[in-house]
């Protein structure tokens, strides 16, 4: 590929919060992106930003945890867009409740969209990186993964998505792909206002007590998150593979 070339870029959940501010983020770096979401018609608003802006997107409808819906979604991409070098696993649910009280079909569901989802999206785009000798895959890890009560399903997912990420990293090295975890904390979107509601909080008030508890005194925005995955996908982090990266507006291990 010359490197005047477009890249495409994948990355799920793109509707809305972390997934469409990234999605946003890569095209202004150049990238062509299609952005995957359940509801293809809920994507509009994210494609459109980036086609008003100059640049290339499509939406696509699929459930990222059925392989089917899966193989179909990147063949439109690599039918409509040219073949995904990056892939960027955003895609999530939360189904929280205590140990005691959490149903095995919330422990499915968590774990079929956040850790089945990535593990087909990423068998499906890899033949495509391989072929290209370059790719750049991000899986969304959370703070979570260090443990968070109430999310038994959800922590397990977000750490299973770092031993994940590390083993593409020691597989697909050698056909110059690197995969890296991102690991936000709080971050302002739809999943975290479910939360406060959930709680029985306002949004503002829930924002402002979670800000007291981060070092730099303020909780993270989309964006945030975005600038984060845009280094892993660069051109530039080559040798970055199998990290995690906590970005959570202070330190976290
Ligand atoms: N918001 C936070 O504080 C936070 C913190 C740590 C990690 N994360 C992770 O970041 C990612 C994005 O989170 P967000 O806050 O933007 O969430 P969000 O709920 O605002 O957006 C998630 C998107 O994923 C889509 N989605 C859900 N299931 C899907 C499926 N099966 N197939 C395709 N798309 C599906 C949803 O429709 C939605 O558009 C998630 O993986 C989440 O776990 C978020």
């Amino acid at each position: 590929m010359s490197t005047t070339e477009q890249r495409v870029a994948v990355v799920t959940g793109g509707a809305r919060g972390i997934g469409a501010a990234t999605a946003v983020r890569l095209a202004a770096e150049g990238r062509a992106v299609a952005v995957i979401d359940l509801d293809e018609a809920a994507c509009k608003d994210t494609v459109e930003k980036i086609t008003a802006a100059g640049g290339r997107a499509i939406a696509v409808g699929a459930d990222v945890s059925d392989e089917a819906q899966v193989e179909a979604a990147v063949a439109r991409v690599v039918a409509e867009l040219g073949a995904p070098t990056i892939l960027v696993n955003n895609a999530g649910v939360l189904r929280d409740n205590l140990l005691f009280k959490m149903s095995a079909s919330d422990w499915d569901t968590v774990l079929n969209v956040h850790l089945r989802g990535s593990f087909l999206m990423t068998k499906a785009v890899q033949k495509h990186m391989v072929d290209a000798g370059f790719g750049r895959v991000v899986n969304l890890s959370s703070s979570s993964a260090l443990g968070n009560r109430g999310q038994a399903n959800y922590s397990a997912a977000k750490a299973g998505l770092q031993g994940f990420t590390k083993t593409l990293a020691i597989e697909l090295g050698k056909f110059g792909i690197t995969a890296n975890a991102v690991a936000p904390g709080f971050i302002a979107t739809d999943m975290t206002a479910a939360t406060a509601a959930r709680v029985g909080m306002g949004f503002e008030d829930f924002k402002a007590a979670a800000a007291t508890q981060i070092p730099v005194a303020r909780v993270g925005e989309p964006e945030d998150i975005a600038n984060a995955i845009a280094f892993f996908t660069g051109e530039a982090a080559g040798f970055v593979s199998g990290q995690v990266l906590y970005v959570a507006g202070g330190p976290l291990d």
